[in-house]
């Protein structure tokens, strides 16, 4: 069945909607998304995902064509008229067409293209990869250095993915002067007793929304939060891994490059963090 989705002011079916060839996003990649989770209909730390859309459109001198209250309403009339029980909404703003192709940005007055539709994923809460863990590889991060802008350029990402695929894991691990920066659309995580290890925030690194949460749950819950870079060799000798995204939630790490995290099983606190994750932001959902 077709999709009801999202362009500029417009809900269309997805066979009629339609942007120019001239878009900078189609030709520049010049553009910005959020990806934002829904559970039982309702919108998973939507002010999250507000706020750093602000951050990253202002990184790239670019109006933010909404305030959040007018987002907000976009998600929820897609999630109503797609029927989405368990999915996700995808954001995406760029700047827009000036009518031809150049590398100096238009005004700063030529209208942004805004576009959003939803993927149904049901059983996305439950899914089974939770209790089995991921397999991951490690591949060189060779991106661009401003990480922290949710950019559309994810043609590395992309790459990594497939390097992935080919080498029948479930994702890659990114790793940059010896250091794992994250995952190929996911932060990353080891934990070693009562403590969990995370890269600290920076332009090598999205800022994740899911991090941000998970940290704070992590130290009501009594456990220590140590931000610091760590190698694919740590975290081979970790007790266990993870990653967040705000669609995978919390996913563990079982094995990495071959070698066994821990015992090779799913982690207790891994375990642990999904959960609490969970029902925390279902309670909170919008
Ligand atoms: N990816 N790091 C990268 C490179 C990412 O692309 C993402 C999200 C994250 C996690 O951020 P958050 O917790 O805010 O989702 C970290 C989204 C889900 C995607 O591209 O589909």
């Amino acid at each position: 069945m077709s999709r009801t989705v999202y362009v500029n002011g417009d809900y269309l079916p997805e066979e009629e909607a339609k942007v120019s060839v001239f878009d900078r996003g189609f030709l520049m990649a010049d553009g910005v998304y959020e990806v934002t989770s829904v559970l039982n209909g309702k919108l998973i730390d939507f002010d999250g995902h507000c706020k750093r859309l602000a951050r990253s459109l202002t990184e790239l001198e670019m109006t933010n064509p909404h305030s959040n209250a007018e987002w907000l309403a976009i998600h929820r009339e897609l999630v109503a008229r797609n029927g989405i029980d368990e999915g996700m909404v995808y954001l995406q703003v760029t700047r827009g067409n000036p009518g031809d192709r150049d590398f100096a940005y238009p005004p700063a007055d030529t209208a942004p293209t805004v576009v959003l539709f939803t993927q149904a994923k049901p059983g996305l809460a439950d899914s089974p990869a939770a209790k089995t863990g991921w397999r991951v590889i490690s591949v060189p991060d060779i991106r661009w250095h401003r990480r922290d802008i949710k950019t559309v350029q994810l043609l590395y990402p992309s790459m990594a993915k497939m390097a992935a695929k080919k080498a029948g894991v479930d994702d890659a691990w990114l790793v940059e002067d010896g250091f794992v920066t994250e995952g190929t659309s996911n932060n990353a995580y080891i934990v070693k007793g009562n403590k969990i290890i995370t890269r600290a925030l920076s332009s090598d690194i999205l800022h994740g929304i899911t991090r941000a949460a998970v940290l704070r749950f992590a130290k009501e819950a009594q456990m220590e939060v140590e931000e610091r870079n760590f190698t694919i060799d740590e975290a081979q000798k970790a007790d266990e891994a993870f990653i967040t995204s705000a669609s995978a939630f919390v996913m563990p790490v079982v094995e990495i490059d071959g070698a066994a995290v821990g015992t090779g099983a799913v982690g207790r606190v891994a375990t642990r963090m999904r959960e609490i994750y969970l029902d925390e932001m279902r309670k909170a959902a919008v």
